[in-house]
């Protein structure tokens, strides 16, 4: 039944990640186009730094599957990618392998295919300390993600209903891993308050998943009898305004949600993200084109950024952060209500 809804979770998926993406927030963003401002592409570095620890490539593959055959291969297609590419890697949630351990293979192929690769686990915020470690030992994980996913487990028919819980238990796990832990929304995004609070729980590093990409109300919808949730489809905040709502002291901000080409990319970091993950986009071209075709599409996204970094005259991730952004639409109104000012966005780089 489980290893079921992993199946389900994929087709469902690709249905919305599959051929051409509609338009979501990124499309809100602009960078302001200096056209003396480009400098030599092979003076650029992409690399960053999160939680402490040194990434050659702004972007990784986000937390998605695992659990079932036909998901282990999945795994095994996104692993051999990472490990041919360079980028970090996440897997689904192990919560499954940790009820059937007939199941553990299915992850660990992410480990064997790619032995010095950056690997996360994950595992939702209902799991404690034992829980914790215990998928960290079996993918000798780098980092562990714990997703935060209240509205979808809303709308799940088998999901859980309290979630009071959670910030103890999150306070618990990030005090007691021996790894950095990645908190993370899983596409309905993360406030200005959801952030102070993880902040106060310890929690150092946050991606904020918002809306805009894979949409899990209406996932977990099409899994239900009846349809009953449609109405929450447009749930939560997209990732553009997740990033600018959130609290300039976090102190490392990842996004995710909707990043569809190497310009999301750009536009997440140029907004304060320090490393961008891609589900959905990766995920369509491992199941439909396999190991070839998403190597090629991530080392054209590096090639891509690299060339976009240097267009841009920013030679570093950092550096990105002082670009002039124009904000428009329903992002700018965002901007308004929340109090933030997007017009000083446009003029970051003025006098440098
Ligand atoms: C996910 N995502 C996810 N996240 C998580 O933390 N644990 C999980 O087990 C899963 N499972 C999962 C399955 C599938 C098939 C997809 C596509 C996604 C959520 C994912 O990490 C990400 O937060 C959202 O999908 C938003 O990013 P995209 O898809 O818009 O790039």
């Amino acid at each position: 039944m489980t290893s079921e809804r992993k199946d389900n979770h994929v087709a469902l998926a690709m249905d919305q990640n599959r051929g051409v993406r509609g338009r979501n927030d990124f499309d809100d963003v602009e960078l302001l186009h200096h056209a003396l401002a480009g400098i030599d592409p092979a003076t650029v570095s992409l690399g960053t730094t999160v939680g402490g620890v040194s990434w050659d490539v702004p972007f990784y593959i986000n937390g998605m599957t695992g659990g079932s055959t036909s998901t282990g291969e999945i795994n095994r297609t996104l692993a051999i990618a990472a490990r041919e590419t360079g980028i970090p890697m996440a897997s689904g949630s192990m919560s499954i392998a940790l009820k059937d351990p007939s199941q553990i293979p299915t992850f660990q192929v992410i480990r064997e295919e790619n032995p010095d690769g950056f690997v996360m686990a994950n595992l939702g915020a209902d799991h404690g300390v034992d829980n914790a470690l215990r998928v960290i030992d079996l993918l000798q994980a780098d980092a562990l993600q714990i997703h935060v996913n209240a509205m979808q487990e809303t709308v799940m028919p088998e999901g859980s209903r309290d979630f009071s819980a959670w910030p103890a238990t999150i306070e618990a796990v990030v005090a007691a891993v021996p790894v950095p832990v990645v908190v993370k929304e899983v596409g309905f995004g993360l406030s200005r308050r959801t952030l102070d609070t993880l902040a106060g729980l310890g929690v150092t590093v946050a991606d904020v998943s918002g809306r805009g990409g894979t949409n899990f109300a209406r996932i977990e919808n099409s899994r239900r009898a009846g349809g009953d949730y449609a109405y929450l489809e447009g749930w939560g905040q997209s990732t553009v305004s997740c990033l600018l709502d959130a609290p300039s002291g976090f102190p490392t901000l990842l996004a995710s949600g909707g990043v569809r080409n190497p310009l999301d990319v750009l536009k997440a970091l140029a907004l304060g993200a320090k490393g961008v993950g891609v589900a959905g986009t990766f995920l369509a071209l491992a199941v439909d084109g396999g190991v070839d075709a998403l190597v090629t599409e991530i080392n054209r996204w590096k090639e891509h950024l690299t060339q976009l970094m240097a267009t841009v005259g920013a030679p570093t991730v950092s550096a990105l952060a002082g670009t002039d952004l124009l904000v428009r639409g329903s992002v700018r109104e965002f901007c308004e209500l929340r109090g933030i000012d997007a017009a000083a966005l446009s003029a970051r780089s003025a006098g440098a």
